[in-house]
């Protein structure tokens, strides 16, 4: 996330909060409060633009205008995947002191640059009345807090480390992607692939997050759930040989990948896939939802494995909503949104949509399709890493020099230069 500076200074050009008529104050967090009357609004801020994005964000709205039928759900979503293009728009009217009602953010250490430049409200009194801090996993809860205070609330996990597959296509060219599969297999396999008339591997790099993700899969196959932490702390260096052969074999790995991947966006590249155009595409389960949102068939039309070296870890892309702390719009109505996020049935809905597992513990999946099921079992059982290419595992500022360097890389192929930028970066940009 940009950094954001809202001084005492700044003029204030808000629309007036007309939500309070008999509520009384932003002490007032009474779920499903019907009590509301006249013109006012909740204008929610996010990047969910695709087919089973705007699905997923239509059940949660669903929620909110039965909890508040008085209220009109404004939705300002901003496209763009991963939500580069959202993230300057959230920055430049957060810093304008004209902030949206909520806005979408990851937990971790994206919502911590956010707490630390007070733009977002302390709302654990949500959490004590809806008794969300005896439901939530501790690892989640540990990325929601600073000093014991919640800062906001977690809708889903999604795992970043799948490898999308089309099974025919890997069928024909030979090649058997399994849990034991090591990164160096991956790219052993990739000439088979390539063999078999397609593109072996899928990227939608107008999207910057998609091939950051990919090089993300390597370095975790070569470095592990220790090795990560300790590369997103400076405590391993990003010039190690774990990271330059995963380094490496990402470079390899771009040569074998679609020839139209600077101007197709994750789910374009996600549906070449089972187009048949390609044999895989590394995407968050997003692009689960994605698919079924179109209509292709789990295991027919596409399949799936664990990014090679993988199996053993979550990468974990969260989303969650928070709310101004300064300037609210409307903060009863904005407490009720909230509220809305965490009950059992909207998060059944929600992440059966979105191609993500729930975080609330207790939350039935039944109707959920097995890939689901598994994942939300992963989330429970295995270790868990935040993403850098999302920005949840490290300041904002070292993610971006990340997702830069990448984004320099697929043109340069400059190994060196990657490591030393990334040195140097662990050096100046991470909290140590
Ligand atoms: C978000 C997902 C979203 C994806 C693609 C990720 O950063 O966590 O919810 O679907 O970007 O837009």
């Amino acid at each position: 996330m940009i950094k954001k500076r809202m001084g005492a200074g700044l003029t204030v050009a808000v629309s007036i909060a007309l939500f309070a008529g008999g509520c009384g104050g932003s002490g007032s967090t009474g779920d499903g409060d019907k009590s509301s009357g006249g013109s006012k609004s909740l204008e929610v801020f996010s990047w969910w633009t695709s087919g089973s994005e705007s699905e997923a964000l239509q059940v949660l709205q669903s929620a909110f205008t039965t909890a508040a039928p008085g209220v009109t759900f404004n939705n300002a979503a901003v496209s763009g995947g991963g939500g580069s293009n959202a993230r300057t728009v959230l920055a430049t009217r957060l810093q304008g002191g004209n902030p949206p009602d909520s806005w979408q953010l990851h937990p971790d250490q994206d919502l911590m640059s956010a707490v630390e430049d007070g733009s977002v409200a302390d709302i654990s009194d949500l959490y004590t009345s809806n008794g969300w801090d005896t439901k939530l996993p501790d690892t989640v809860k540990a990325m929601l807090q600073k000093d014991g205070k919640y800062y906001a609330v977690p809708v889903n996990a999604h795992r970043a480390n799948v490898l999308w597959t089309n099974p025919a296509v890997l069928k024909r060219a030979g090649v058997e992607l399994t849990d034991t599969s090591t990164p160096a297999d991956f790219v052993a396999d990739l000439p088979k692939l390539k063999a078999a008339g397609v593109a072996p591997v899928c990227l939608g790099a107008k999207d910057s997050f998609a091939p950051a993700q990919l090089l993300e899969a390597f370095i975790l196959g070569g470095v592990g759930v220790d090795g990560w932490t300790q590369l997103l702390t400076g405590k391993l260096s990003f010039d190690d040989a774990k990271v330059r052969t995963a380094v490496t074999q990402f470079a390899e790995t771009l040569k074998y990948v679609n020839v139209d991947s600077a101007v197709l966006t994750w789910d374009q590249a996600a549906l070449q896939v089972t187009d048949g155009k390609c044999a895989a595409t590394l995407m968050g389960d997003w692009a689960f939802g994605e698919y079924l949102a179109k209509g292709k068939k789990d295991g027919t039309d596409f399949s799936h494995v664990i990014f090679p070296g993988t199996a053993g870890l979550f990468d974990y892309v969260g989303d969650a909503f928070a709310i101004p702390a300064k300037n609210a719009p409307n903060a009863d109505a904005e407490k009720i949104w909230l509220t809305q996020l965490l009950k059992p049935e909207v998060q059944a809905q929600f992440n059966l949509k979105k191609g993500s597992a729930p975080v609330l513990a207790g939350v039935s999946l039944d109707g959920y399709p097995d890939y689901q099921k598994d994942s939300a079992a992963a989330f429970q059982k295995l270790p868990v890493v935040s993403s850098l290419a999302h920005a949840q595992g490290a300041p904002a500022e070292f993610a971006n020099t990340y997702v830069d360097a990448v984004t320099s890389f697929l043109g340069s192929k400059n190994v060196d230069g990657l490591l030393k930028t990334m040195t140097e970066a662990q050096k100046t940009q991470l909290n140590s």
